[in-house]
């Protein structure tokens, strides 16, 4: 599996706590950016994941902002893309059993880095259930 990661200024931190989550779990990804914190447009970030994994050059991508929600917002706008952000572990695995999520948004802001590596880990780990979900 491979991993386009994203954030803006407000998610860069949690997004460096998860590409070394990845690292240990020996799971490829290609860091998008923002690389700092200073200010920068979400919308940028989440366009460049979603275009990335709509072309499917990468298998999931995983965005970060202060909640959540404007990455989401912004990168359902890319066909091909089903993004949710996501805040809670039933969440994160209804998103993928049910909804087939293929773009994971986190909020740094309303997530603690402990829940949001779980997160990840439920994201990555749980398949899609298809039958009436897929219909
Ligand atoms: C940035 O301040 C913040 O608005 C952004 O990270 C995000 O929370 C938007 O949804």
């Amino acid at each position: 599996m491979r991993i386009a990661l994203g954030a803006d200024h407000a998610g860069v931190a949690l997004k460096d706590r998860l590409k070394r989550q990845l690292d240990e779990r020996g799971i490829s990804y290609t860091d998008f950016g923002t690389h700092t914190t200073e200010s920068v447009d979400y919308p940028d970030y989440a366009a460049k994941v979603a275009h990335e994994v709509a072309a499917g050059a990468y298998d999931r991508g995983v965005l970060v902002c202060g909640t959540g929600i404007g990455m989401a917002i912004a990168a359902n706008k890319v066909s091909g893309v089903r993004a949710a952000p996501v805040v809670d572990l039933m969440s994160a695995a209804l998103s993928r059993e049910h909804n087939d999520v293929n773009v994971l948004a986190l909020g740094a802001r309303v997530t603690t880095p402990e829940v949001a590596t779980r997160l990840l880990d439920i994201f990555l780990d749980t398949p899609f259930s298809g039958g009436r979900h897929q219909r």
